[in-house]
């Protein structure tokens, strides 16, 4: 019989951990550099650099209480070298915005285009593509920003425009052959969302409508992005990209928080004082740490403010990316498979009836909220 001690256990458990996150493809040479373009999911401090903001308890410019995936990604790589040009609030292409909406006209914050045209006038020793990894999260700010300016989001034209950018990546003189691209969650399980459809009868719609509306952007998008990923791949020699199933990642923490360890899935862990509202625009309040409050435990919760999770939602995102990215595959999409990560609950939902034209502006009034929340 092989007796292990508590503390033997743990040791060889985490040395197996950080040998399975290490390991590579056997197809592919180890990663050496991670490249970053997105939005607030994934900046380090590039928003921060410019605004000042976010503060504390706001972890050093991230939108979270700590690093964000792709910095976990990056260190279980070897330690990976980050570049990262991801700019809290962007979008994937600013012409999916209706006029009025600010983002469109602003300099700031770039759309993902933007920051890879910034990003190749900038560098004169480009990666080399065969070692260089691209994380990809984009599109939810182009739904949020439509919405909040009462334009209703068309999911096939902002779907295109994330496969629009990655074909970009590829052809761009980057060459980017690696890429791993997440889902997008499901926005009705987002805090500002659930509080808002919760607390409004304003809208004229019930509660179960607006949820499933919002659902069914993030369904109908993830469809429309694993085959506009799909057929890319197809038609293009030497293009390897993982999908990642970020929707039904979440949905099963919110399923089953104790197999994540967490026992907070809905509320945020930051509150904020009563009669601020702390939007991206407002400085002045996003400079005042006294006017927001941390829950005594970050590491139980799985969203740190209304939109963004908390460091360790980022880990488990980083940890089931580099699950995928890890399966000995080649140049193909790879769904995630099983009920642990599927993309069965998306096709369930893809089915979703979406209410009429007629209650967009209910919506996107409803909406106004969601987009002090987005950077
Ligand atoms: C990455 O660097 C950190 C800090 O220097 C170190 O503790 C860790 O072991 C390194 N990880 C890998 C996978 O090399
Ligand atoms: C953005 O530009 C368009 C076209 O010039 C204009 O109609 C719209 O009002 C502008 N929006 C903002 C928020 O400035
Ligand atoms: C270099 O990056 C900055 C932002 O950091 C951007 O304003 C500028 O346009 C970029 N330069 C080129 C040539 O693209
Ligand atoms: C919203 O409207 C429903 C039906 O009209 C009503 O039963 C409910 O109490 C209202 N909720 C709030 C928070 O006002
Ligand atoms: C989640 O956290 C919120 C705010 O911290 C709290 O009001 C709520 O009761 C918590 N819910 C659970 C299930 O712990
Ligand atoms: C589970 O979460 C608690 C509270 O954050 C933490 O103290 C504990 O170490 C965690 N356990 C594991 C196995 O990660
Ligand atoms: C996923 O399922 C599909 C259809 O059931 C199958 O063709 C494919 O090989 C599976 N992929 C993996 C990685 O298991
Ligand atoms: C889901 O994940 C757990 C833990 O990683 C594993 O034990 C289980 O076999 C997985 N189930 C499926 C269907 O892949």
């Amino acid at each position: 019989m092989l007796l292990l001690r508590a503390s033997t256990l743990y040791v060889l458990l985490t040395t197996f951990i950080a040998a399975s996150a290490t390991r590579f493809r056997r197809d592919s040479q180890p990663v050496k550099t991670v490249v970053v373009f997105g939005d607030s999911f994934s900046d380090t401090g590039n928003i921060e650099k410019i605004y000042g903001f976010p503060v504390a308890p706001y972890y050093q410019g991230r939108f979270s209480n700590g690093p964000v995936w792709v910095e976990y990604i990056a260190q279980a790589l070897n330690n990976a070298t980050m570049v990262n040009q991801a700019y809290g609030g962007a979008v994937a292409n600013r012409q999916n915005l209706p006029l009025r909406a600010s983002t469109r006209n602003d300099t700031y914050p770039p759309d993902v285009n933007e920051q890879l045209a910034w990003y190749l006038g900038n560098t004169t020793t480009l990666p080399d593509p065969t070692t260089t990894l691209y994380p990809i999260f984009i599109g939810a700010n182009d739904y949020l920003h439509t919405l909040a300016a009462g334009g209703l989001p068309v999911t096939s034209t902002i779907a295109g425009s994330v496969v629009a950018f990655i074909k970009s990546l590829h052809t761009s003189n980057l060459k980017a052959s690696r890429m791993v691209v997440m889902t997008l969650p499901d926005f009705a399980k987002i805090p500002s969302f659930t509080r808002l459809t919760k607390n409004s009868n304003s809208t004229g719609l019930p509660p179960d409508a607006l949820a499933q509306l919002a659902t069914s952007f993030s369904t109908q998008h993830n469809a429309a992005l694993e085959k506009g990923i799909k057929d890319l791949v197809a038609s293009t020699p030497g293009l390897r990209i993982d999908l990642v199933d970020l929707f039904s990642l979440f949905n099963r923490a919110i399923s089953n928080p104790t197999s994540f360890n967490l026992t907070n899935v809905t509320a945020p862990c930051l509150s904020f004082s009563p009669g601020t509202t702390p939007t991206a625009l407002d400085t002045s309040v996003n400079k005042d740490p006294s006017l927001i409050t941390t829950c005594p435990t970050p590491n139980s919760y799985l969203f740190w403010d209304n939109t963004h999770p908390t460091t360790i939602a980022h880990k488990f995102v980083a940890d089931e990316t580099l699950r995928v990215f890890n399966q000995p595959t080649s140049n193909t999409v790879t769904p995630n498979n099983g009920s642990n990560s599927s993309t069965t609950e998306n096709k369930k939902n893809a089915g979703v009836k979406t209410v009429g034209g007629g209650s967009a502006s209910a919506l996107g009034a409803l909406m106004v909220a969601i987009t002090y929340w987005i950077m």
